[in-house]
Order: structure tokens, then C-alpha cells, then sequence
């Protein structure tokens, strides 16, 4: 496969995932948490896709297109090890949905991020929240969910987090 079927197969895993979560949270009210502003294209699905939520994004900077560039008092910039730290004393437990997207194709080192925001994650997701990762991961509160239809195993990975949490 080119590196343009496979980069054109992971955007559409992304959306398709990002879509099917909108279904998956639809009766969890709670805010949304966007980790990797990037260009800010999955960010402004996410605007588009829910409307009514209020969506925080997490990057070391901005570099998005000026028309998917959120609002300054919904941003938290530097690295997310320390803006998770704050965001939590912020919001405490209300995050329905989080998008992560901080990966690079070095998996090893995405695989290690994601190992340090888990328990970041922890006091701020509510009960049935849903994480929506370009990285695969593992952690004794989420469990790992099936995608929507016609996505490749492994592409995009879907977890939830257990309602006892
Ligand atoms: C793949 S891009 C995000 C793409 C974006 N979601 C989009 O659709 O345009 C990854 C972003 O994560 C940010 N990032 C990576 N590691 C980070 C960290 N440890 N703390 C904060 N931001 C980080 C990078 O600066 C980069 O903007």
C-alpha cells in the first residue's frame, strides 16, 4: 500500500471513529477534550459534528489553519503532561470524550505518551467516557471497544471507561 492509501485509510478511521463516538456519548453529557491541535482539522470536525459541546484542545503551541484555531480561553498550551495537571483542578471529573492525537509514526514513543496521560486522564473523565486514540493502549479503567463498521482492525483504537470508575 502507498504511503497515501495508508495515510488517506488513517484519516478516514479517525472521522469514522470520531463520528461513531458523537452515537457512543450522545446521552453522557460532559465536555470534550481534543489532545493535539496539529493543523486543527480534527478539531474542526469535532466543532462541526458537536455543536452543542464545549471542546478544549491541548497542544506545545498553535499551528492550526486561523479558521481552526479555538477560542484562547478553550485552549491549553504547553506540554500536556502539565496542562492535564491543571485542566483537572479546572474541571474535575466532566470529560465525555477525549481525542487523542499526539503520535508521530515513532509508535515506541506515542506508546510511552500515552502511558503517562492514562492516569492524567483518570480523575477527569466521567464514568462511561470514551477516549478516541491514534495509539494503542492499556490501563487497568479502559477497555478497549469495537469501532464502527469497515474500519481495519488496529488503524484507530476506541476505549471506554468502566461505569464503576
Ligand atoms: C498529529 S498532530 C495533530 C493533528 C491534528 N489533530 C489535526 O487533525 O490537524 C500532533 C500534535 O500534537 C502536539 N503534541 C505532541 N506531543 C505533545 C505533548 N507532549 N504535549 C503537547 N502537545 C503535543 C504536536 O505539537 C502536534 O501539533
Amino acid at each position: 500500500m502507498s504511503k497515501l492509501e495508508s495515510f488517506i485509510r488513517r484519516m478516514t478511521a479517525q472521522r469514522d471513529c470520531l463520528n461513531h463516538t458523537v452515537e457512543l456519548i450522545k446521552d453522557l453529557p460532559g465536555i470534550v477534550f481534543e489532545l493535539g491541535l496539529g493543523n486543527g482539522r480534527s478539531y474542526n470536525h469535532l466543532c462541526q459534528i458537536l455543536p452543542e459541546r464545549e471542546i478544549y484542545v491541548f497542544d506545545r503551541r498553535i499551528a492550526s489553519f486561523p479558521s481552526c484555531t479555538p477560542p484562547e480561553d478553550h485552549l491549553f498550551i504547553g506540554e500536556v503532561t502539565h496542562t492535564l495537571l491543571k485542566a483537572a483542578k479546572v474541571f474535575g471529573k466532566k470529560v465525555a470524550m477525549v481525542h487523542v492525537d499526539l503520535g508521530t509514526s515513532d509508535t515506541v514513543s506515542s506508546k510511552q505518551m500515552m502511558s503517562k496521560i492514562c492516569p492524567l486522564l483518570e480523575p477527569l473523565v466521567l464514568p462511561g467516557a470514551v477516549i478516541v486514540s491514534d495509539t494503542e493502549f492499556h490501563g487497568p479503567v479502559w477497555e478497549k471497544i469495537p469501532g464502527p463498521m469497515g474500519i481495519k482492525k488496529d488503524r484507530y483504537f476506541l476505549y471506554q471507561t468502566s461505569s464503576g470508575l
